[in-house]
């Protein structure tokens, strides 16, 4: 496949056509995702919960998002790969942040950054494409700040609110971000800023009035054990089931003997071998 672009995915949103996303943490995930035609592939910080088994986003590292990101990029050669910037790691100097960025494109080899946040990061992300990095912006449900937010509840109900998520959204289109996620974003307020901006928005829970949707892999898939429901997420297969039942067959088939038959054997004409077969 060919690989996307910033300027061709403004295009996209020019023409009317939707972008997907979806997340991928590792080689087999991200190779999964481009054979099915995805769009763009997004190393979320999204791996804390679903693949390090944390109850936030907090805990996971530059370290950790490299080390997913070499991953995914080492799989998925065709595709635009964006990474999450971690939690506490583009918010103090500009010096600091960019040695971040570029350590995660350096070594992740990943396409573009994602950050968190509005008018408050707009300088960074101006640094960070004055750099050459393109970055796409992440606004609504910022699970990083999920403890000033107060919970992962719905952005952009009253006015007052969505005035400055609008806001912070042309804060960051002017910072120069090529793209925005929206995050648990209100239908009205998602149709607003993708109507006023230039640059695509992809949402995630925000409607679908949005340029694109992003989906988490293990959500969409149901690659968890138990299966918890939301409602911004449809299901399109369970693997989940797949995997249980698959390990569960093996498991029997080793207990009865069954496994591994003739066909799975390896044969010689061996001296010692009546011993074995007295
Ligand atoms: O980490 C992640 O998976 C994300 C998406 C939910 C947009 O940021
Ligand atoms: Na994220």
């Amino acid at each position: 496949p060919k690989k996307l672009s910033t300027t061709r995915m403004k295009k996209m949103k020019a023409d009317g056509v939707p972008i997907s996303m979806v997340t991928a943490y590792d080689y087999p995930s991200a190779k999964l995702a481009e054979e099915a035609g995805v769009d763009v592939i997004l190393v979320g910080d999204s791996l804390g919960n679903v693949v390090q088994g944390q109850q936030s986003t907090l805990p996971v590292t530059l370290d950790d998002i490299i080390y997913h990101t070499k991953m995914v990029t080492r799989a998925a050669t065709g595709t635009f790969v964006v990474a999450d910037m971690p939690f506490m790691t583009y918010h103090g100097s500009i010096d600091q942040s960019l040695a971040g960025i570029g350590r995660l494109m350096r070594e992740g080899l990943c396409q573009a950054v994602k950050m968190e946040g509005g008018a408050e990061i707009a300088h960074t992300v101006e640094a960070s494409v004055r750099a050459g990095v393109p970055v796409v912006g992440h606004l609504g449900l910022t699970p990083q700040s999920v403890y000033q937010i107060g919970g992962y509840k719905v952005q952009g109900k009253n006015n007052e609110q969505a005035r400055k998520l609008l806001d912070d959204a042309k804060a960051l289109e002017q910072a120069g971000a090529f793209a925005i996620v929206l995050e648990l974003t209100t239908d009205e307020l998602s149709a607003e800023i993708t109507r006023q901006l230039s640059i695509p928005t992809i949402g995630i829970g925000a409607g679908p009035n949005c340029d694109g949707q992003v989906l988490v892999f293990h959500d969409l898939l149901q690659y968890s054990s138990p299966a918890y429901p939301k409602k911004m997420v449809k299901t399109y297969a369970n693997i989940g089931d797949s995997i249980r039942n698959g390990i569960a067959e093996y498991v029997k088939e080793v207990k009865n003997r069954s496994f591994p038959a003739q066909e799975h054997t390896f044969h010689a004409d061996l001296e010692i071998a009546g011993q074995l077969y007295g």
